[in-house]
């Protein structure tokens, strides 16, 4: 259908080529008739001229074009010119006043099965706009700097018929929405069902009452309530840590099944993944819990940050992706806790965006081009892009940072904005240059961070050197300005220098601190204060000292991890190890003054992708079967060592009284099952069994379950799993993925395949689909099996559903990006399978520009 449009060389977009939208774009009336088949789009769309005698240039895809009119005549085939990306009209057939443009399109969301536009799930209509998504429900100026006010009318027979802003009219069959705020179509949405709201109401700071709702199917109404608290606490906070009040009279939220993503900010309409809503303490993880709160958060944040003001284009995405994370990430260190956060950011940023940055998919946090903007929804422009807040924020200070962001939001309210922009408000409030420092935002890569140090007559000295390998089109790398947060113990484990941040700005920089006694220790990139890669010669008794005496969490973990690392790639390169590790997670299991969600984190060992990626780094070939065997052997030994110890914790961290996923209960549970996972490995599964027959809730079940899936025994329980649990497709999803995720990695390929004939693996919903392949792709030896079967089987499902749903099979693709880092016979395989989706007939744009771009 959209074969040809979607060419594998459909030419790249620039940033360089951004031209104003030649017209204003005052007000939108749009009237829907729904209907599964033929929904009918009226729209009204009132333009002023900015310039004289210009065409009106209007995106639409996979439309029926009924009528066109302009001021109330209407126009004939010859007045216009339609194609399969658009209309245009051109000048001569427009006044050059002020006019009005009415357009009836016809769309049939039954057959939309790339779910964006205007679709259906479960019998419920509801719509996708961000990026480009707007132009498949009717012909518009698509792109997120022509703001507008909306009006909006639904009429269709579903009970429940919503859109943006405030309602103004309502009765059976028919809805009126106006939302008074301009906004860019991305944020435009539409939901008509059978819903349930589970309700609320928030009071703002300045006394005005706001009706909250979260929207879901019948029978999911009692697994709301969690998630309308933590908008409740979202909007609190916002305003706390912002001054940012709510701006309308009504904010919902819809849960969907079918999605492609996690969640969408529409204006005052928020629509998630129902995976992301939904929470019971039957059916939902302590993870999950966390994981919604900060949804939850995130797309109540970009109320502020990405509607009142949105971006220019969608190169300037990370301006509010990035910004809306770190606001984020901020707010669940609040709720849960700064330091086990910071930690699990770092670990998701390491594992996603590190990878992503040291292969072909390596991009700059605001590229400056794209042929599909779909595929630039990455850890990068996300994760890379809060990261480079951070920095700004460490940089400035506190106060400098919340001046920064008054600034913005009193410059920039109701505007499009560039990375320009932003950096101008910290330039203006901080009199600061930050040219350099906007490197971060246009330069790709993650720069390594070498150290040396030194010491003479009391003089300590820290000598840095900065590198960033070339990445995909930028061959030459400047320095970046790095903020590096230092402090120094010393040999007792006093900090005698506290915390400072050194600011380097060129390649090779050195600081001193004089008048010290002894050679100090350092804590050097405390907080992870930038998102390098921190080269070090540390041995491992300075690792060991660090993770007993750093007052800096997250180095405290930080030392424990090197020091795990360095004794998995020695094991994996056959080198002698010593016993300091061992010896060091010994001391913090006695240690129980220490937060227990910290000791969990310290206990879970690297994963095997990132042993692999240290090795490339390093300049060894990662072999997958050696990573397996050398994490596995050193959980073995770990567990034989202090099986006394994790045997009391596990005994005596059992949670009682009800459920809750507060820190209290969640940070416990966490590290008893961290033990399990130890112990798993020498008591046969006895524990692990026990624990799944005996658990009361999602948490202990499913990490009861993973610990059994380990050892391969897990046949029975899987099946008492899915037996219980079948009807409950977020569970099942569950299920489909710790399977594969967990097992014996000569397990994994057989278990995906038998998995794909089971009858729950519906692999047109985004969400099976990926707890499937991810599984499998999670299942690090077992992807990269030596002989590439696991390599075709996966290509050959991204090929199955890249007809069906493109956006989901190009993010899948990305399975791939490591195939650099693999020997020769793993690489070819890899290669192979990428030519051979290359070369599909008809494939999508999303995916041709991924398979491009993996290949180099
Ligand atoms: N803007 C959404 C978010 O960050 C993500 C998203 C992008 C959702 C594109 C759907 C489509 O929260
Ligand atoms: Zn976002």
């Amino acid at each position: 259908m959209s074969a040809e449009l979607t060419a594998a060389d459909a030419p790249a977009k620039r940033l360089s080529d951004y031209r104003p939208y030649p017209f204003t774009l005052e007000t939108v009336r749009l009237d829907f008739t729904l209907d599964p088949d033929a929904t009918e789009v009226r729209a009204g769309l009132s333009f002023s001229p900015r310039q004289e005698a210009a065409a009106l240039e209007l995106d639409g895809e996979d439309l029926e074009l009924v009528s066109v009119a302009v001021d109330g005549r209407a126009l004939t085939p010859d007045d216009y010119e339609l194609s399969k990306t658009g209309l245009t009209i051109p000048a001569n057939a427009l006044p050059s006043q002020p006019f009005t443009l009415e357009t009836v399109t016809r769309i049939a969301p039954s057959k939309n099965t790339a779910l964006e536009g205007l679709y259906m799930s479960n019998g419920m209509y509801c719509t996708q706009c961000e990026a480009e998504g707007f132009r498949k429900i009717t012909f518009y100026p698509d792109r997120p700097d022509v703001m507008a006010r909306f009006h909006v009318t639904i009429t269709g027979d579903q009970p429940v018929l919503l859109a943006n802003g405030d309602l103004v009219e309502s009765r059976d069959g028919y809805a009126e929405w106006v939302d008074p705020w301009p906004k860019p179509a991305y944020l435009f949405a539409l939901v008509a069902g059978d819903l349930r709201a589970h309700s609320g109401t928030f009071t703002t700071m300045s006394g005005r009452e706001v009706a909250t709702n979260i929207w879901v199917r019948p029978g999911d109404e009692d697994r709301c309530d969690f998630a309308l608290q933590a908008l409740h606490r979202s909007m609190r906070w916002d305003e706390e840590a912002y001054g940012r009040e709510y701006d309308l009279d009504i904010f919902n939220i819809v849960a969907v099944d079918d999605f492609n993503m996690g969640a969408m900010e529409n204006k005052g309409l928020n629509i998630f993944n129902s995976k992301w809503v939904l929470a019971s303490p039957e059916t939902a993880t302590d993870a999950d819990y966390e994981r919604i709160e900060g949804i939850i958060a995130h797309e109540y944040f970009h109320n502020w940050t990405g509607n009142r003001i949105t971006c220019r284009d969608w190169f300037q995405l990370c301006l509010k992706e990035g910004l809306t994370v770190y606001r984020d990430q901020q707010f669940t260190g609040d709720m849960r806790g700064h330091a086990t956060k910071r930690i699990d950011d770092v670990l998701a940023l390491r594992g996603r965006q590190f990878r992503e940055d040291r292969g072909p998919l390596s991009h700059p946090p605001r590229p400056d081009h794209y042929r599909e903007i779909n595929n630039f929804y990455t850890a990068t422009v996300y994760e890379k892009g809060a990261e480079i807040v951070g920095m700004l924020h460490r940089l400035l200070g506190h106060e400098g940072y919340r001046a920064a962001l008054d600034l913005y939001f009193e410059r920039h309210d109701g505007q499009a904005c560039t990375i320009e922009d932003w950096l101008k408000v910290f330039e203006d409030s901080s009199g600061r240059d930050l040219s350099q420092f906007k490197r971060w935002y246009t330069d790709a890569g993650t720069p390594t961070l070498r150290v040396r140090d030194s010491f003479k007559d009391g003089t300590y000295t820290l000598e840095f050197e900065q590198e960033t390998r070339p990445t995909p089109g930028q061959s030459e790398k400047l320095p970046r300005h790095i903020p590096i947060e230092v402090g120094l113990l010393s040999e007792n484990g006093d900090e005698v220098v506290p915390s400072t941040v050194l600011e380097m700005t060129e390649a090779k920089q050195s600081f001193t601190f004089d008048g010290l006694a002894t050679r100090p220790v350092p804590s050097i990139l405390r907080d992870f204060s930038a998102p390098v890669r921190l080269e070090r010669d540390a041995d491992t008794s300075e690792l060991a000292f660090l993770l007993t005496h750093d007052r800096d969490p997250f180095n405290r973990w930080e030392a424990g991890r090197a020091l795990a690392q360095k004794v998995l790639i020695g094991r994996v390169l056959g080198q002698e190890t010593d016993a300091s590790f061992s010896d060091a997670i010994g001391a913090l299991l006695r240690d129980e003054t220490a937060d227990p969600a910290f000791r969990a984190l310290c206990l879970n060992l690297p994963s095997e992708d990132s042993i692999a990626q240290a090795l490339y780094d390093q300049g060894e070939t990662p072999d997958p079967a050696a990573i397996y065997a050398a994490r596995e052997g050193l959980a073995r030994d770990l567990a034989t060592a202090h099986k006394t110890l994790l045997a009391e914790i596990f005994t005596s961290s059992e949670a009682t009284g009800p459920y809750s996923s507060d820190p209290e209960q969640a940070g416990p549970r966490a590290l008893r099952l961290a033990v399990l996972r130890l112990l798993n490995r020498i008591d046969g599964g006895a524990r692990a069994g026990a624990l799944f027959a005996s658990a009361e809730n999602m948490t202990e079940s499913l990490g009861a379950l993973a610990a059994l899936v380990q050892t391969g025994q897990d046949a029975a329980a899987m099946a008492e799993f899915r037996d219980r649990w079948q009807g409950d497709r977020l569970v099942m999803d569950k299920w489909f993925l710790v399977q594969l995720a967990n097992c014996p990695p000569e397990m994994a390929l057989e278990r995906a395949k038998a998995l794909t004939g089971d009858p729950l693996f519906t692999w047109k919903t985004p969400n099976r689909f990926r707890a499937l392949m991810a599984g499998l792709s999670g299942n690090h030896a077992g992807f990269h099996r030596a002989d590439g079967a696991s390599y075709r089987f996966y290509a050959d499902w991204l090929l199955k559903l890249d007809p069906v749903n493109p956006q989901v099979a190009a993010r899948m693709s990305t399975a791939f990006e490591t195939w650099t880092r693999y020997d020769e016979g793993r690489r070819e395989k890899m290669r192979s399978e990428l030519e051979r989706i290359a070369a599909q007939p008809g494939l999508s744009r999303d995916l041709s520009e991924m398979t491009q771009r993996l290949l180099g």
